[in-house]
């Protein structure tokens, strides 16, 4: 299908529009190609799945249905853009889940071949660790790309010209999971991370001694789902009602024994690699143990950490945006056959027939 020919672009147009449906934020941005944030609208599903400690896939699709418009809509005014001003559109395409992923990606296909703008498929984790380059612009490749969400738990080296490259992931659940996990052990609201990290500041990290699964070990790989093993057990051990400063002790336990593990593993990985910089995105990201372990860290052995604003570490279509921004530079349009992919590596893009 050939995108219509009767709209002109605006000689100067240099916006990219950003869209991320791939889980339960439904986000729309507006970026223009040398990474200035003009415009980002992100509607949670928080009140969706709340009832559930989880995110429940068909839920979280039909509310991406309901709102994918209006973020996008929200986006270009904030921006003051109309789509005539674009240069593109950047879609999420994978991974994630798939009827999410493919409202996203549905709706830029339309909103692309109406206005007849180049369309281009992003990597959810070229996203997240876009958002640390456009948040950082002194974050100079080659790095060391620490990503931790909800759904990946890993090490690259990301250079100049090849792929991000995979140093270490996790053998079982990432850490966002393990601390939505934990959440739901001690009946905290979704969505479970932030909620736990709360209830941690009131609890002493001493309290239990959980274990650091895989710290000592050779390799950089992760393992989370003997450390949520040990807090279920421990929760049960009480055999009743835990107290708020019991749960706030469990809290704070469970959440440095996962940063600890965090932190040990991008060292061994900075030593390996002999990288001086590292980038921590993602929603897990956002913890402030997390970000200051790593900071304590970088002062004592002399390296730097470089982690984005809250705001750019859980999901948001700035970040979107911000990768495909220079593809579409480089004139790639993946077209309205671009398909989304439910797991896909990082540093493949199969939806680009020619790679
Ligand atoms: O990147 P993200 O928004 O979505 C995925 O790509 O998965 O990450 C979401 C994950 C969830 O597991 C959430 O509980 C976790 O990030 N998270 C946190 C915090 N904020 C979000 N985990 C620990 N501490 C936080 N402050
Ligand atoms: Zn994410």
């Amino acid at each position: 299908m050939n995108s219509p020919k009767h709209i002109k672009r605006s000689p100067q147009a240099k916006l990219v529009l950003g869209i991320e449906s791939s889980c339960d934020e439904c986000a729309a941005a507006v970026v223009t190609d040398d990474y200035q944030i003009l415009a980002s609208s992100v509607h949670s599903q928080e009140e969706v799945h709340s009832d559930y400690g989880g995110v429940v896939p068909e839920l979280a699709s039909r509310d991406h249905v309901r709102n994918v418009s209006e973020v996008t809509s929200d986006a270009l005014a904030e921006a003051g853009a109309k789509p005539r001003d674009l240069s593109g559109v950047a879609v999420t395409a994978g991974p994630g889940l798939m009827g999410s992923l493919l409202v996203g990606l549905s709706f830029g296909k339309a909103f692309a071949y109406r206005f007849g703008l180049p369309m281009v498929g992003v990597h959810h984790l070229a996203g997240h660790l876009a958002a640390a380059e456009l948040a950082r612009p002194d974050l100079k490749r080659p790095y060391l790309g620490l990503v931790v969400s909800g759904g990946h738990t890993a090490l690259y080296e990301v250079t100049e010209k090849k792929p991000p490259f995979l140093l270490g992931e996790t053998r079982d659940d990432a850490v966002g999971e393990a601390f939505d996990k934990v959440a739901v052990l001690l009946g905290l609201p979704f969505p479970g991370g932030p909620s736990l990290a709360r209830l941690a500041d009131e609890g002493d990290e001493q309290a239990i001694s959980f274990p650091r699964p895989l710290s000592n070990k050779p390799g950089l790989d992760f393992s989370y789902s003997g450390l949520k093993t040990s807090v279920a057990l421990e929760v049960k051990s009480y055999g009743r009602e835990m107290t708020r400063k019991e749960k706030a002790d469990v809290a704070a336990s469970f959440q440095a024994a996962a940063t600890d593990v965090l932190v040990a593993r991008s060292i061994s990985a900075l030593k390996k690699t002999k990288l001086r910089q590292l980038a921590v995105v993602g929603g897990v990201a956002a913890n402030q143990r997390l970000r200051r372990s790593l900071g304590e860290a970088g002062n004592r052995l002399g390296f730097e950490v470089f982690a984005p604003p809250v705001s750019l570490c859980t999901d948001n279509a700035v970040m979107i945006a911000a990768a495909g921004a220079a593809s579409l530079i480089a004139g790639e349009d993946d077209g309205l056959s671009l398909s989304a992919f439910s797991r896909v590596p990082l540093g493949l893009a199969p939806w680009r027939q020619d790679e």
